[in-house]
């Protein structure tokens, strides 16, 4: 309402909405300065109403978009042409990118983790790997967070490397926490798995963002011919990587992107975002992490658990079969 202006004028009684007041015809002969002022000062308390409630909306529909509780399990075979064959269906378990901190109330909290941990125990792999970023910027929630990933229970044990935020953060007390519970870390190391008289090296470097990474120690002592996976929390390792004959590598880092607007441009630009890709003799995986950095929010990208298989075969084969038999089924086409 807009209130009379002059003791001598008559009182002028105004719509609501200032866009019409500052139209009404009964107003409209007063323009004193500070009619003016009122009519203006109404029409942005009006608009900052507007847009108030229009923000709630927002916010709600995003809430309901928000994708970062709801994690997807994915399966994703990997066809090793030196696999010896007591690793032939081996599986790994891949969680990255907690980032359980100071933040954890909104970003990963207890629930979400346990969750994980529990999808992890269910499916019983053989190894379970964490490829980085417990943290975002404190290590003040280390230890619970240990102690939730200390439930996770794998054949040949649960293995573990550093993040760019763990680094950050303080990466001598992460990987102490973690020790503690029972977690082997792979600081520029690496570990036999052994089946059935067979082996095969489990590599993990340090962060490379920070430039803690030393792939030529943690490859010393590997016998020559043995498959190798490496953990890098950092994917763009992977040039490292194949110069060193690394055969798999298992990253996270990107989170996925986090919040992907369009689906199609993110496939396209995958190449180091997310999922399996092969470059030459060595395939890489990165995983889209658990938790979130920056906005506690996922949008077309789910938290990611990798169930990595390991198979016996070489993806080239695969792929030249697949290729054969398209190729068949094109040629039965057109011979109708
Ligand atoms: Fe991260």
């Amino acid at each position: 309402m807009v209130a009379p202006l002059r003791s001598d004028s008559p009182p002028v009684s105004a719509p609501d909405n200032p866009c019409i007041a500052l139209f009404h015809p009964r107003v409209y002969n007063q323009p004193s300065v500070e009619f003016w002022l009122r009519v203006t000062s109404g029409m942005i308390g009006q608009q900052k109403r507007e847009l108030r409630a229009l923000v709630a909306t927002w916010i709600e529909l995003a809430r309901d978009a928000n994708q970062a509780r709801e994690i997807e399990i994915v399966h994703q075979p990997v066809y090793l042409p030196g696999l010896p064959k007591a690793f032939d269906g081996y599986l790994v378990a891949q969680l990255s990118d907690i980032h359980y901190d100071v933040h954890h109330g909104s970003f990963a909290d207890e629930d979400h983790i346990e969750a994980a941990v529990r999808a992890i125990n269910r499916i019983r792999p053989d190894l379970v790997v964490l490829t980085g970023d417990y943290v975002t910027a404190s290590v003040a929630h280390i230890q619970p967070l240990a102690e939730m990933l200390a439930e996770i229970e794998a054949r040949d044990g649960v293995f573990a490397v550093l993040g760019n935020h763990d680094f950050w953060s303080g990466a001598d007390r992460v990987a102490r926490a973690l020790r503690r519970q029972g977690i082997a870390m792979l600081r520029n190391a690496h570990t036999q798995l052994r089946r059935d008289g067979e082996g095969v090296a489990l590599l993990g470097v340090d962060d490379s963002t920070v430039l803690a990474h030393d792939l030529a120690a943690a490859r010393r002592g590997v016998p020559e011919g043995m498959t190798t996976i490496l953990l890098s929390h950092n994917p763009t390792l992977i040039g490292r990587a194949v110069r060193s004959g690394i055969d798999l590598m298992l990253s996270g880092h990107t989170h996925g992107g986090q919040i992907r607007l369009s689906p199609r441009s993110s496939r396209r630009r995958r190449s180091l975002w997310q999922g399996w890709r092969r470059f030459g003799p060595t395939q890489l995986y990165i995983n889209r992490g658990l938790g979130t950095v920056v906005l506690p929010v996922r949008f077309q990208c789910p938290p990611e658990i990798t169930i990595i298989e390991l198979k016996c075969g070489s993806p080239r084969d695969r792929r030249w079969r697949f290729l054969k038999k398209r190729e068949m089924g094109r040629r039965r086409t057109s011979l109708r």
